[in-house]
């Protein structure tokens, strides 16, 4: 139906006849010339109707914001008073000849342009326009673009992609399943896949040895701007590898999607950071190391100190830390209680701070501060007159993680952050944590290799145990993360009795691959990109429904297909299910 894209046309191709489809993007009457500017996916091109084209023009008056249409007529050279220096097509516009309205528009409820006013639900509601938008329309491109070249990478180092079931048993890790009802066998269910950890590790035992899937994941959790309940994957495994070269395996996949999307060189290899230390040095397993502002421990100069709550903390075994925020001491009251606010809702008791000055400090607690103790946080925090030193004392995980949090926030509100890219692995996090009741539960999942030191301390010391797994950090992002698997029967079944399960619970759940450990299962390993991740850091967006076609709200719900929606009393019946509350007319969002 057309010579080509709009956008692809430029002063080489004056005197050209062409044909061109797509959207009006805008309409302005001049003096009687009617000027058009028409869009597809690759850009603009100025049309131009006058009076003299009769039918055309006529009809081209009568055109509303984002009509279809297809338009003939000669490509000219603007006169040089109207070149269009923003637009690559601006030296170019269309003599119209012949115009046809293929299809007409209704009154649109945003418009199609990069500073979208709209709300998000509109925006989703009417994704179809929303993704007219040349920012949504790049931002798919570039998907597609490290999705096509994660292919080409891993193809050529021999790597099969092989789908695995949506339709399955729960899988690992640890969020709330999305069920299917099965017809043929009433009364259970399918969870659909929280990741396809199972069947790659199946597929090792099965001597694949190198697997990969662009994978679907589903979790049923709390979202987030950075979650999604469907999300996307890059999802590998190898088998007879070391931790390392699986680690230099993705280093270059990285720096190969970095080269190709966005041209830029990283640096290899990548720095890593012990989980420890990056909890006690930036409060974070996922340190965004693009400023420093590090969190510094004080609870020695605190155990003997006059300050009661600080002292006592220390006593029970808790943690004092805190930042130096360089210049804050000029923070405002109203500022320190927003940051008091802050630390509270990440968990912390409570937040003191300490403005120094050329001479002592100001401070709620300055009474109870003696010269040397000041002396000595100075030293500590190295800060002078016009710091800012914000203090925590807790239970040394959480004060760390409302320091952690803390320590974002100063480096937003300060513009600490820096441009760039901060990529890192944290690595040895433990096997094991405490889950909020006290039970002991996988860092990562019940499938990862404990360190074959620590192999000693499992039934003795679980917490100490240190797991061979690593998580790949982008500017405080987690983009990814893996481990050595369990390649032993006996081992595995130690695993899931440390976490609680009974051997007929073990059986019940993971009956199926415990079998299949028994049947000659090699050592291997992999990890797992959240794809969605990867690309809105790679695309600068800020959420990663700025790079998904189709995302769901913050409640999970669809507003384009009003999905989850009520379902036929006979489609129940059928899979034996009968509700006990109605469902609201609508998933109000
Ligand atoms: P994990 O649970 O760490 O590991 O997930 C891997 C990566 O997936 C991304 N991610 C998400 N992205 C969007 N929305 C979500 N709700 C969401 N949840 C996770 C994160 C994360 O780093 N089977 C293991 C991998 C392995 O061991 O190989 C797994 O799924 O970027």
């Amino acid at each position: 139906m057309r010579t080509g894209y709009c956008g692809e046309f430029s002063a080489r191709d004056a005197g050209r006849e062409v044909e061109l489809c797509g959207w009006v993007h805008r309409r302005r009457d001049l003096g009687g010339i009617t000027f058009i500017d028409l869009r597809d996916r690759s850009g603009l091109i100025q049309l131009i109707f006058n009076p003299n084209q009769g039918e055309a023009h006529r009809l081209a008056r009568a055109l509303d914001r984002e009509d279809v249409i297809q338009v003939k007529g000669i490509i000219g050279k603007r006169a040089a008073g109207n070149i269009n220096p923003n637009l690559p097509t601006g030296e170019i516009e269309v003599e119209v000849r012949e115009l046809r309205l293929l299809n007409k528009a209704r009154p649109l409820p945003f418009q199609i342009q990069d500073e979208v006013e709209a709300r998000e639900e509109t925006r989703l509601e009417y994704r179809y326009l929303d993704l007219r938008r040349p920012r949504m329309r790049w931002n798919l491109l570039l998907r597609h673009k490290v999705i096509l070249e994660i292919r080409k990478f891993l193809d050529a180092r021999g790597f099969i992609e092989v789908e695995t079931p949506m339709l399955t048993r729960s899988t690992p890790e640890g969020a709330r399943d999305y069920l299917v009802p099965s017809r043929t066998f009433p009364g259970r269910f399918f969870a659909l896949p929280q990741s396809p950890q199972l069947f790659k590790q199946i597929l090792m035992i099965a001597s694949f040895d190198r697997y990969f899937q662009i994978a679907r994941c589903f979790r049923d959790e709390d979202l987030r701007a950075d979650r999604q309940p469907e999300f996307t994957q890059l999802d590998l495994e190898m088998a007879f590898v070391s931790q390392e070269e699986i680690l230099a395996l993705v280093e270059e996949l990285v720096c190969h999607l970095f080269r190709e999307a966005l041209g830029q060189e990283l640096e290899r290899p990548f720095p890593r950071l012990n989980y420890q230390e990056a909890l006690a040095r930036f409060g974070s397993d996922k340190p965004d190391l693009r400023f420093g502002l590090e969190i510094r421990e004080a609870s020695d100069l605190f155990a003997g100190s006059a300050f009661r709550i600080f002292r006592e903390t220390v006593e029970r075994g808790g943690l004092v830390a805190g930042l130096a925020a360089p210049g804050c001491a000029r923070y405002s009251r109203r500022e320190l209680e927003e940051l008091e606010r802050l630390a509270k809702g990440l968990g912390a008791k409570g937040l003191v701070s300490l403005k120094l000055a050329a001479e002592g400090v100001e401070s709620a607690i300055a009474k109870f501060l003696s010269p040397e103790l000041v002396a000595a946080l100075r030293e500590r925090f190295q800060a002078g007159p016009g710091d800012l030193i914000l203090l925590v004392a807790d239970e040394p995980r959480r004060a760390r993680e409302a320091l952690g949090g803390l320590r974002l926030e100063l480096g937003r509100r300060e513009g600490l952050i820096s441009g760039g890219w901060k990529l890192l692995w944290i690595v040895e996090p433990p096997l094991f944590e405490l889950d909020e009741q006290g039970n002991i539960t996988s860092t990562h999942h019940p499938f990862t290799m404990p360190k074959a030191e620590d192999l000693g301390l499992l039934e003795r010391e679980p917490l100490a145990v240190r797991a061979d797994a690593y998580d790949l950090v982008l500017n405080g992002a987690e983009i990814a993360g893996g481990s050595i698997r369990i390649h032993r029967r006996d081992l595995q079944g130690r695993i899931f009795k440390l976490l609680g399960l009974s051997e007929a619970e073990a059986e019940e759940k993971f009956g199926f691959f415990l079998r299949a450990l028994e049947y000659g299962a090699p050592p291997h390993g992999g990890i797992a990109f959240g794809l969605d991740r990867l690309v809105m850091l790679l695309a600068g967006a800020e959420s990663i429904r700025e790079v998904i076609a189709f995302p769901k709200t913050l409640t999970a719900y669809c507003p384009l297909t009003g999905a989850p929606a009520p379902v036929k009393e006979s489609q129940l019946e059928e899979l034996g299910i009968e509700l006990r509350k109605e469902s609201p007319a609508r998933g109000a969002a």
